[in-house]
């Protein structure tokens, strides 16, 4: 696998911590488009780290990179999550999610955790976590968990955890929580203030950040999600190859943003509330 900056999960497992975003832009690029943009992300990027799910229909297009690529299983890490009730038909995946909670309701959150466990006995998943998950259901989840999920990708409801600087504020204290349980976190949409929510109070303070350091925005927005969840874990996308390459360097080889200018972009946050995902 190709040696990008890794997070450690508490299982030990290493996922690379910029991940390829496959279930906006390039879901809707549909499948096979979605093929050359995964052969683009890994052979000119460098991004060795894919993230999937069953109800992004597009699992699939990620095996046909990788055979149009002539790379072997261990040269990817794919992150997938689960579909409803669909059958957890993974062949081996690196890191396998619930996608949302909110669908298990029939057999509860403790079975549904079970039975993730027991894929990663069989071997199926060398990690398993949770995405979308509250505080409540976290908690009800470790009351039987035998194996403490290792990463929770997004939360969708009073606390989210989509991680921009719209919804941090509201999310801070599940980051906080997941954090003191030694769960990881993976943020998605770190740039909706320059994609969704242009115009607002943080654009100005982006720009003046990036301009200091010698940074595209993009670059900061990503480094200040890395940095205000702890180091987690960053799902990104994007169909522009030298902004994927750039996006790389920034973790590669850019510094970190001062706790200043982290909390300079916090704190124009928090006069907008937007959120880009009501549901998924
Ligand atoms: N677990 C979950 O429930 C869940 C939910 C939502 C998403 N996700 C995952 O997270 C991934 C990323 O989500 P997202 O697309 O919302 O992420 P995002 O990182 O906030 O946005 C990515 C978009 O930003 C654009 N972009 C990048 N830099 C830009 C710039 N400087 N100016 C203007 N546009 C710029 C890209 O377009 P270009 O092509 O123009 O660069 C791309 O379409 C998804 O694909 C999915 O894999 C997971």
């Amino acid at each position: 696998m190709i040696d990008l900056q890794t997070v450690k999960l508490n299982d030990g497992v290493g996922v690379p911590l910029l991940g390829y975003g496959t279930g906006t832009a390039v879901r809707l690029s549909g499948k096979e488009k979605a093929v050359d943009f995964i052969k683009m992300a890994y052979s000119e990027a460098k991004l060795c780290h894919m993230d999937c799910a069953q109800r992004y229909f597009n699992e699939e297009s990620i095996a046909v990179a990788m055979k149009d690529l002539g790379l072997k299983r261990e040269e990817v890490f794919i992150t997938t999550k689960t579909y409803k009730r669909r059958k957890l038909d993974v062949e081996e995946v690196d890191l396998f999610l619930i996608h949302v909670p909110d669908e298990l309701k029939e057999i509860g959150l403790g079975k549904a955790w079970e039975m993730m466990e027991q894929l990663q006995c069989e071997g199926k998943a060398r990690s398993i976590g949770v995405s979308n998950y509250r505080i409540a259901d976290l908690e009800e989840t470790l009351k039987t968990a035998k194996i403490v999920p290792s990463v929770n990708q997004t939360d969708r409801d009073v606390v989210e955890i989509e991680v921009h600087p719209y919804v941090f504020e509201k999310a801070k204290p599940l980051i906080d929580y997941r954090h003191q349980k030694g769960i990881a976190i993976a943020s998605y949409a770190a740039l909706a203030s320059i994609v969704r929510h242009p115009g607002g109070p943080v654009d100005q303070v982006v720009k003046d950040i990036a301009e200091e350091l010698s940074m595209t925005e993009d670059q900061v927005l990503l480094k200040w999600a890395h940095q205000v969840t702890y180091g987690g874990i960053v799902i990104t996308t994007s169909l522009k190859k030298e902004r994927l390459q750039g996006q790389v360097k920034a973790f590669a080889t850019m510094p970190y943003l001062s706790d200043t200018q982290v909390r300079t972009i916090a704190d124009a946050g928090k006069k907008l509330y937007f959120r880009q995902f009501v549901s998924i």
